[in-house]
């Protein structure tokens, strides 16, 4: 058995994304039927229909969603049909070296579903990151549904299936921010912005939030960010520097991924301090640095993939933190939209003008 639903398909490299119908299976063993609620826009899945990510067209986009299980296989046991759950791309295997070790956050063998949604001619999608929610159905492994707390608006819950997640694990998992610690944020996208939101949680005494755009810097304020910095006017490392006591932050974020955004976070960072990559870079990008000043300022630099979550532990707990008006999860959601209008939010995301559109159905 399948059924048929509307969902958002880049059908080829480059094109504009069109709404499509498409056929998607009954839940087989270990999968599970997801009727989604809400998913924002995140860059991932431009690059994806730009053909940055594989040429695997077509691709099913969407991964940062929330929603209800509709219906689950044989054998599922962690969630049942009527669930509110938030999606994720971190299924763990509980199996490979990561896992075994104990290190499931590091896993190296996720989960998707086994069972391919296809377009009506039978044509296979490839869903973005094993999801694909610009969808009204989708079909996962049920390890990728964790089952959080209903009262949350699903245009808020979905947003920690990636992005926002991803920035406040940086901070709060990966660099480890404790209290007291100063952080520099460079970048004050919704990556960038969730990781000063992070850091304010994990009990930052400072919060420096780079960026080039003011509008941005405006909403790191709201997020908690005590100073801020527009490196397009000032030079972020002098100012970072000066901001705390003119040795640098502990934890430098750099939430661009550029080579000029990582030196400055290098360089930004007190000695023994933390670096942590959490912004992607593309593949022709190159770092040059004196080796002398890697080894002679000690400290760690750390790359941030999801932010090193755990979702079955971390999405809980942020989503009851956001329910007691300790993360304001809204703040991220510049709007919502129809899901005809992913293209539309695409070109807002280009142009900076949004954290995150959100597409709610
Ligand atoms: N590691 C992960 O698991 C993960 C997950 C999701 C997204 N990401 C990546 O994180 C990055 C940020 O994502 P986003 O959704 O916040 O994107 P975004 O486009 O919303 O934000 C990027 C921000 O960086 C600013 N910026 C650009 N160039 C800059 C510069 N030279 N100096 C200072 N600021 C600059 C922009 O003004 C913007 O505010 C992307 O590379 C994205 O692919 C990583
Ligand atoms: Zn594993
Ligand atoms: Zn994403």
């Amino acid at each position: 058995m399948s059924q048929q639903v509307r969902a958002v398909v880049a059908m080829s490299k480059g094109a504009p994304v069109s709404l499509e119908t498409i056929v998607v299976p009954d839940p087989g063993p270990g999968e599970a039927l997801v009727k989604i609620e809400a998913c924002g826009v995140c860059h991932t899945d431009l690059h994806y229909r730009e053909g940055g990510i594989s040429d695997d067209f077509p691709f099913l986009l969407g991964h940062e969603a929330a929603g209800v299980v509709e219906a689950v296989g044989e054998g599922v046991t962690d969630v049942a049909p009527g669930d509110f759950v938030i999606l994720n791309w971190r299924a763990v295997c509980g199996q490979c070296r990561a896992c075994l070790r104990g290190r499931p956050w590091y896993c190296f063998d996720t989960h998707n579903a086994r069972q391919k949604m296809t377009l009506a001619d039978g044509t296979e999608l490839s869903p973005a990151l094993g999801i694909g929610a610009f969808a009204e159905k989708t079909l996962v492994a049920a390890g990728q549904c964790t089952k959080v707390d209903p009262a949350a608006p699903a245009a808020a819950a979905g947003l920690l299936g990636c992005g926002v997640m991803a920035g406040l694990g940086a901070a709060i998992n990966t660099g480890k921010v404790g209290r007291g610690d100063t952080v520099a944020v460079i970048g004050c996208g919704g990556v960038g912005a969730a990781a000063i939101a992070g850091s304010r949680l994990a009990g930052a005494a400072k919060i420096v939030a780079v960026d080039i755009d003011d509008r941005k810097l405006a909403t790191a304020t709201k997020l908690g960010a005590t100073h801020t910095v527009n490196s397009r006017q000032a030079d972020a490392v002098d100012a970072v520097r000066e901001l705390t006591g003119g040795f640098g932050a502990d934890v430098v974020i750099d939430a661009v991924g550029r080579p000029e955004t990582y030196r400055q976070a290098f360089y930004a960072r007190d000695l023994a301090g933390t670096v942590v990559l959490v912004g992607v870079p593309t593949p022709e990008m190159k770092l040059e640095l004196p080796l002398l000043d890697v080894f002679g300022r000690g400290g760690a630099l750390k790359s941030s993939w999801y932010g090193d979550c755990l979702p079955s532990r971390d999405f809980p707990m942020l989503i009851d933190l956001y329910l007691q008006g300790r993360l304001d999860l809204d703040a991220f959601v510049t709007e919502t939209i129809a899901l005809d209008d992913v293209e539309k939010a695409f070109e807002r995301m280009h142009h900076g003008d949004v954290l995150r559109s959100v597409v709610v159905l």
